[in-house]
């Protein structure tokens, strides 16, 4: 609860990496999606052209191994627009807009590829 009475989100932390390894934590609310985390916070190297709708693969990340098996499964779309990122596709790819955040998925570590476009 905040001073004003009003409930406050909860958040989960998730580490954005750039590919010079440097780290940002942020705390993205749970429900959003890690893309809408690094929109709104600034993060370069998510470019996220179509907002979303799993149709550019501009929010293209490579997901820490060690939390692989706590993401909901790819949809069909996502495995799909993996294809098309510019930088290399590997087994720990995803979308990061098709991740939404989960008090589960605290201390997330996502690394930036090189480029998106
Ligand atoms: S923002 Fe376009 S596919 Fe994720």
């Amino acid at each position: 609860m905040s001073i004003f009475g009003r409930k406050e989100k909860a958040t989960a932390t998730v580490i954005y990496v750039s590919p010079a390894g440097d780290a940002r934590e942020i705390a993205v609310p749970v429900g959003d999606s890690v893309m809408e985390g690094a929109i709104k916070h600034g993060v370069n190297g998510i470019v996220a052209e179509c907002g979303g709708a799993c149709m550019c693969a501009t929010c293209h990340v490579y997901v820490d191994e060690t939390f692989l098996n706590r993401l909901d499964p790819m949809e069909a779309t996502e495995d799909e627009m993996l294809t098309c990122t510019v930088s290399p596709r590997r087994p720990n790819s995803r979308l990061s807009c098709q991740i939404r955040v989960t008090q589960e998925l605290a201390g997330l570590i996502v690394r930036l590829p090189e480029t998106q476009v």
